[in-house]
């Protein structure tokens, strides 16, 4: 242990500032970090595959190109949060290699398969409603790299949620049928949505040093209850219903309380066994292998410019 810099550090968190690469932090205080954001990149490149699903079917030419930017977002996002981590001395390759191998988590919402139109909408509006109610927080993590990652994420995130509650709502006044097709996705994507943010905090053995070290601000429950009241004001605006008839603000906590969630089907998801797991994993192994030919040439082009450089 470094004592000076261990003091450093402390007084970096006490006082709600900052820690940046080069200083001095503890390994574990480094390995949760690193653990987060490289779950988190993963996240965004899978993330990538649901949606993709549907650019070649996106019902007009102005919904492809809004789908088509949406996913090279995601990218983006995964490959800025891919850079952050590497400032902690994991490289990208290895994150790779971790989660080629299996070994690295991804969020678990993204081991549902869309199978309707009304699936873009329901991903745009619940799952990345989620996905900015988590993050925006994050926004004042004590990892600077990490928490300037996620001011910009948030924004575009903003833009993907706005999007996506616009095709529901459009199907919402659409024909009987496209309603139904909007209902029955928010049916669907309702309970995987509420169980991205982590399981409840008694089960959760993360949260307590995460807030002790300000990367986590707020714990799983009280953000997945602030989500149920967003998506409790926004369905009436949908003129759909959540299928959750335990929905109601509670006066007493003065928070949101919602049924039961199948907290079962979330293990089998993190198991590997959801409805997609082996799916997306077969196709990112896939896009890996694809791709080989890309990362060769790119090296032997950085080579040739430092022996050109060298001269
Ligand atoms: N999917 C997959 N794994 C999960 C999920 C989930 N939805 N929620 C929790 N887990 C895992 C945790 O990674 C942890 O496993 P590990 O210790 O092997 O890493 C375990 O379940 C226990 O959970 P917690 O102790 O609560 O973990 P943590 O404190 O890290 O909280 C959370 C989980 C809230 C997801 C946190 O990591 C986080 O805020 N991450 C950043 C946001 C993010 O990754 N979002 C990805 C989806 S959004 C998007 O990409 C559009």
């Amino acid at each position: 242990v470094d004592d000076a810099g261990q003091a450093n550090f402390d007084a970096v968190i006490a006082k709600d500032s900052r820690i940046e690469p080069k200083d001095w932090m503890p390994a574990d205080y480094r390995h949760a970090l690193v653990r987060q954001m490289s779950q988190h990149a993963h996240s965004e490149i899978i993330g990538m595959q649901p949606e993709a699903n549907w650019i070649t079917r996106a019902p007009s030419l102005k919904r492809k190109a809004i789908l088509m930017a949406k996913v090279q977002d995601e990218a983006g996002h995964g490959l800025y949060l891919y850079s952050a981590t590497e400032t902690l001395g994991t490289t990208r390759d290895e994150m790779t290699e971790a989660l080629l191998a299996g070994k690295a988590r991804y969020s678990s919402i993204f081991n549902y398969p869309t199978v309707s139109w009304a699936d873009m909408g329901a991903i745009g509006w619940m799952v990345d409603g989620a996905a900015i109610t988590n993050q925006v927080p994050l926004c004042r993590a004590s990892y600077g790299p990490y928490a300037r990652a996620m001011v910009r994420i948030c924004k575009e995130e903003s833009f993907h949620q706005r999007q996506g509650f616009e095709i529901l709502l459009e199907l919402s006044h659409g024909t009987p049928g496209q309603k139904a097709m909007a209902q029955d996705a928010v049916n669907r994507w309702y309970a995987p949505s509420l169980m991205m943010f982590g399981p409840p905090d008694a089960d959760s053995p993360n949260t307590s040093k995460s807030m002790a070290w300000n990367i986590k601000r707020f714990g799983n429950d009280e953000l997945r209850s602030r989500f149920v009241g967003m998506l409790a004001e926004q369905v009436k605006v949908l003129e759909l219903e959540l299928p959750d008839p335990d929905i109601r603000f509670n006066e007493d906590t003065k928070s949101w309380d919602y049924g039961p969630l199948d907290w079962a089907e979330f293990k089998e998801v993190l198991a590997g066994r959801g409805p997609c797991n082996a799916q997306r994993m077969e196709r990112r192994r896939a896009a890996h292998d694809d791709g080989a030919w890309v990362r060769e040439a790119a090296a032997a082009y950085a080579a040739k410019q430092s022996a050109s450089n060298d001269r």
